[in-house]
């Protein structure tokens, strides 16, 4: 039976990687977050005292990094340079130093090939920025998942509560707005639904209900390319 490419984009907070994970769970596939790889790279950027402007500097970097994704009974991990660096990428400051490297040419160039070779076997769901507009253009599965800024917000608030690391809603709120502008105004693959995107507002539906609309897409699609 042949396999599927799905690709799930979106502003941080739509609920992204719940959603991908669940429905790469339901399909047996592998899930993919394409932000962690933008992190890593943030992180090592940090750890080196560079700036987010650093063109050369972060093109050498890049040329240098080993990023990957090892598997174990939690999820995945994300190691670079045999180094597990998982526990370092979600804090506030790594989400906007990720944002800001994103925008640079040389970093997207980097990671292309990277993302590109994770999606050879099909097979997974991607969950990014630019999945389906520039990574994946053939992707079999589009979807574009967004949710009202204050909604986004919200949730991640209380997910950084969970993490133990609160930080005031009003502040989530405004690092999200400038995150979301940087995103989508940058000249590289901002962030935007592709063409042949599927929509989905999350704003006022459950995650269950998200990926029950999700499999009705998946399943005709299943059934039309093994036809
Ligand atoms: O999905 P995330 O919040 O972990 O992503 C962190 C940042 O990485 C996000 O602000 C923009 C960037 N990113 C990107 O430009 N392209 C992707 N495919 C994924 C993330």
């Amino acid at each position: 039976m042949r396999k599927l490419l799905i690709t799930i984009d979106g502003p941080a907070g739509a609920g992204k990687t719940t959603v991908s994970k669940a429905l790469a769970d339901r399909l047996e596939y592998n899930y993919i977050d394409t932000g962690a790889l933008y992190r890593g790279v943030a992180f090592e950027a940090t750890t080196r005292g560079m700036a987010a402007e650093d063109d050369a500097g972060l093109e050498t970097m890049c040329q240098n990094l080993d990023l990957r994704f090892i598997r174990d009974a939690g999820g995945a991990r994300l190691y670079s340079g045999g180094v597990d660096i998982s526990g370092h990428i979600r804090s506030p400051e790594m989400s906007m130093m990720a944002s800001a490297v994103s925008a640079r040419p040389v970093v997207r160039r980097a990671l292309l090939e990277v993302q590109r070779k994770l999606g050879a076997e099909k097979a997974a769901v991607f969950e990014g920025r630019d999945m389906g507009t520039v990574v994946f253009p053939e992707a079999d599965i589009k979807f574009f998942l967004t949710a009202d800024l204050s909604v986004r917000a919200l949730r991640r608030h209380r997910e950084l509560e969970e993490k133990r690391s609160p930080q005031h809603f009003e502040e989530v709120k405004k690092d999200m707005e400038r995150r979301d502008q940087n995103d989508s105004s940058r000249k590289e693959a901002p962030l935007k639904p592709a063409d042949d995107a599927i929509l989905i507002d999350s704003t006022h539906l459950s995650v269950d209900q998200i990926i029950a609309h999700m499999l009705d897409f998946v399943k005709k699609k299943i059934a039309e390319v093994n036809n």
